[in-house]
């Protein structure tokens, strides 16, 4: 999105940095600014989000309105599932073993990266399970064809990582595996980025701290056949899929105000056109930051190949540590923060979700080329 002059001077009023963290993300100045006005007193009601009863009918209208947006956003049908459940999206990895259980199948994992290892670590201690594609081996560099990972064919279901935020990867279209079981996908730093086609997915879920408000919650959308597999468990309450599903949400205190600040994201997206046109910004971010990477005749080095590379989260190297903490230091003093790797991978990655301003990347992308100018 373009700054407009308004947002600009709510900006620089704030002294508002570039915010590259991986999560939790940057939001719309926007949002933060409608949240500040409902601070004190919501909609005249006299007391905030934060104050007030998640049986009420003012919470009521906030969480059933952002539950139809989210919906509305990713066009997802009547008779599928939406749920806001706590526990962020390491939650989910636990949960999708409880609910998608069925006697005599177990699952197989496509291990992407540091997300989609973990994700089979957690599953490991509920369940026998298959890895059936892993690229460890070389250190995480790529997301896999479709017919590259090898099925049991005794699945009740598939599970992988649509973009792996720590390693900069991904898959950057809808998997169509060639297997018919449920197909699942944490995709936690990708949704809402690019249009998702359901009909590849029986479960998406998705920690909302990047790509839809604060911290607080995990989205979970389920197709007909994950609800009625995830219906026949029988679970504790907030283990339960289906519990949620017939409580919308609300089967115990729902954390109300990171859902009304997601319900906010939801509203701005759809004024900058939804995901359709967020896609097309987030595309020439992207190609803003590769364009100075693949310009700097090796400076900038990724391991990760054109056909995986993140538009979220976007991962290279420089030829040394120290040249790397000069590029860091440098970069602040730009007011462009949260810049350095993961522990697990070190060097410099700059995630640009959906909120963070177009603007940002072109100070990146102007200070790349300076940089790799000056030392390279
Ligand atoms: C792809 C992916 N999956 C899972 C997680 C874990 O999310 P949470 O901290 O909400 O449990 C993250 C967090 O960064 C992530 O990026």
């Amino acid at each position: 999105m373009i700054p407009t002059e308004e947002t600009k001077g709510a900006a620089l009023k704030y002294d508002r940095v570039f915010n590259f963290s991986a999560g939790p993300g940057g939001l719309p100045l926007e949002v933060l600014e409608e949240a500040k006005e409902d601070l004190l007193s919501y909609k005249g009601s006299g007391m905030s989000v934060l104050e007030m009863s998640h049986r009420g009918k003012a919470y009521d209208g906030i969480h059933m309105q952002a539950l139809a947006d989210l919906r509305s956003l990713m066009d997802i049908p009547d008779d599928w599932g939406v749920l806001f459940l706590q526990g962020g999206a390491s939650m989910e990895n636990v949960l999708v073993p409880m609910n998608l259980k069925m006697e005599g199948s177990t699952p197989s994992y496509v291990d992407t990266g540091y997300w989609g290892h973990q994700s089979i670590k957690h599953a490991k201690k509920l369940t026998d399970l298959t890895v059936a594609w892993s690229d460890e081996a070389n250190g995480f560099t790529r997301a896999p064809d479709d017919d590259e990972p090898e099925f049991t064919g005794a699945e009740n279901y598939v599970y992988y990582t649509s973009n792996e935020t720590v390693d900069g990867i991904d898959y950057l279209r809808d998997a169509e595996f060639d297997s018919d079981a449920l197909i699942v996908c944490d995709a936690s730093s990708n949704i809402l980025s690019r249009p998702f086609d359901l009909d590849k997915y029986d479960v998406i879920f998705a920690g909302a701290q990047k790509n839809q408000g604060p911290a607080g919650v995990a989205t979970v959308i389920l197709s007909p056949q994950a609800l009625d597999i995830a219906a026949k468990q029988d679970l504790p309450l907030m283990f339960s899929w289906d519990a949620a599903h017939k409580g919308h949400s609300i089967h115990n205190t729902p954390p109300c105000f990171t859902i009304y600040v997601c319900g906010l994201y939801y509203k701005w997206l759809q004024r900058q056109g939804g995901i359709e046109m967020i896609q097309v910004v987030n595309e020439r971010k992207a190609k803003l930051i590769y364009d100075a990477m693949d310009g700097s005749e090796g400076f900038y080095k990724s391991k990760v190949p054109k056909s995986s590379r993140s538009l979220m989260n976007i991962l290279f190297n420089l030829p040394s540590d120290e040249l790397t903490e000069k590029f860091l230091e440098d970069a602040k003093v730009e007011k462009m923060v949260t810049l350095k790797g993961h522990r697990s991978t070190g060097g410099v990655r700059a995630s640009m979700y959906n909120a963070f301003p177009e603007t940002g990347a072109v100070v990146l992308s102007d200070f790349m080329n300076a940089f790799a100018e000056r030392y390279g």
